[in-house]
């Protein structure tokens, strides 16, 4: 590759063409700022960073490549014209401390977004600065530590969650300073009301909870529960991670919670896991509202005889809570995200309760299909129903003790089974309340054809001899890796000269 850099300098790493803009650039730099060695980068032409990058991609596995069943994380097609709209330059090329006035067209987008997510939970105010579901519990349950302190209730120190939480809940709740009650759920998965009537009390600040829960079951007593917390002057919180089973049907709002979090990178499509970035809004009933963290967006109509450079009858402005906790996040959160998903709500509109009757009928064809095919294939007592419910919402549980009694394959042996076949595979040893737990969610847009050949696949990973399962996969880059080690020892740097 030397005569590319012979001939347009070594700056020219990557890249491949004179560029005017570079020399011009480089005279502009002082001398005494300059490199006096170059950087140990690999160099490379273009077509060398292009087709290693090319090259990357195919190795690797997203709902783009194949059907993606993770429970719990719903991982939608993301639509491409979400991306093309997050990408306009009055978008995308703009600066958070640019004038408001300059950032009309987004704050108009940021308004509609609070006030779609407030209608669709059923709440009063929303903050979209969050970026993850689990920053949106932190920030919930912290306004309401807020508000309890606020009230003269600081003896609140106690939060409530089932033992099927997602381990998010308790750890948010632990972060803000509060102690873990857990609830132990009934034989059939769904929330205990005795042992919840026993829990609360004068120190109980808040309980957390999804519905439909984590065993994709909905939660029929769950305004029941609603009163029992009020009534201990306890506080309601949402995990809106399921909420892709309920819009449109019913909210949180109605259910009698005072908070929630959208995971808008679930819901309301965001590419995300591998490191896609994530946006977690919090909603909250108006007693919360004031301790929200700011700005917001509120608008205000425009009088006829102000000067301004927007086309709009609206003016945006930036709004800062009155008793706010403070930032959670630089900026506005995640911002594209927030568009992207703005864009995916506004082409489903008032549709949204379509979408969550998709998702919960793949649900159920998924699981009664994967019944079906086992039976035909005589494995039915591979595995139990993590959840016994006739009908289970946007996801189901499958218990692989049997299996794992049987022939010692366990649920990690499947999912990894599953690679082989050309899957992802499902989420696995969650919820912890099911033995040898596989959560599989499929989501509204796979066709019948798509779960069909899944439920074959399978069964018939089911039926594969244990050394073979035990070796699995084969097919992939790398095998079984060390994920303990991998998650521990990160390792981010570029080593000269190393080459994996
Ligand atoms: C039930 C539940 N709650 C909370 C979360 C946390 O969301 P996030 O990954 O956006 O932080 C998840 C994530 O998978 C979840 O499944």
């Amino acid at each position: 590759m030397s005569h590319l850099y012979g001939h347009f300098g070594a700056e020219g790493a990557g890249y491949s063409q004179p560029s005017a803009l570079l020399s011009s650039t480089k005279l502009n730099i002082p001398s005494s700022l300059r490199r006096k060695e170059l950087p140990a980068l690999p160099r490379l032409s273009e077509p060398e960073v292009v087709r290693h990058y090319t090259w990357l991609s195919k190795r690797n596995f997203g709902i783009d490549t194949g059907f993606y069943p993770l429970g719990s994380c719903t991982m939608k097609h993301n639509p491409r014209v979400n991306e093309v709209i997050a990408q306009i330059p009055g978008i995308a090329d703009i600066h958070p401390l640019q004038p408001e006035h300059h950032l009309q067209g987004l704050m108009s987008i940021f308004f509609e977004m609070q006030v779609m997510l407030a209608t669709c939970a059923g709440m009063d105010a929303v903050t979209l600065q969050p970026v993850a579901g689990a920053q949106g519990e932190f920030t919930a349950i912290r306004c309401i530590q807020e508000y309890h302190r606020t009230i003269g209730e600081s003896q609140r120190t106690k939060v409530i969650v089932p033992d099927s939480a997602h381990g998010t809940n308790p750890a948010s709740a632990s972060m803000a300073g509060y102690d873990i009650i857990e609830i132990p759920s009934t034989v059939d998965g769904r929330l205990d009301l005795d042992a919840l009537s026993a829990a609360v009390g004068d120190d109980t600040a808040a309980m957390m909870i999804t519905n439909p829960n984590t065993l994709g079951i909905f939660e029929e007593d769950i305004a029941a529960a609603a009163l029992i917390v009020h009534a201990a002057g306890g506080q309601m919180y949402y995990d809106g991670a399921n909420f892709n089973a309920i819009l449109g049907k019913t909210s949180p709002g109605l259910m009698g919670f005072d908070a929630v979090h959208y995971n808008l990178h679930k819901t309301f499509s965001q590419p995300h896991g591998g490191g896609g970035p994530g946006s977690g809004p919090i909603g909250v009933k108006s007693h919360l509202a004031d301790y929200l963290p700011g700005p917001l967006v509120g608008r205000r109509v425009l009088a006829l005889n102000e000067k301004s450079n927007v086309s709009d009858a609206w003016y945006y402005n930036w709004v800062e809570p009155t008793k706010s906790i403070g930032k959670v996040q630089m900026w506005h959160g995640n911002s594209g995200a927030v568009v992207r998903s703005w864009a995916f709500y506004r082409r489903y509109g008032n549709e949204l309760e379509t979408m969550s009757e998709h998702a919960v009928l793949n649900a159920n064809y998924l699981r009664h299909r994967i019944m079906e095919e086992a039976k035909a294939a005589g494995v039915s007592d591979a595995f139990t129903d993590g959840a016994p419910a006739d009908i289970v919402k946007h996801e189901f549980t499958l218990s692989l003790l049997p299996l794992k009694e049987s022939k010692g394959v366990g649920a990690m042996d499947v999912a990894k089974g599953l690679l082989d076949h050309g899957y992802m595979a499902p989420t696995v040893y969650f919820p912890l309340v099911v033995p040898e737990c596989m959560m599989i969610e499929p989501t509204e847009t796979e066709s019948k054809e798509v779960l069909d050949a899944f439920a074959e696949n399978f069964v018939k990973v089911l039926t594969e001899d244990a050394k073979v399962l035990h070796a699995a996969p084969k097919s992939t880059p790398v095998g079984r890796v060390d994920e303990v080690h991998a998650a521990r020892n990160l390792w981010l740097r570029h080593e000269k000269g190393r080459q994996s």
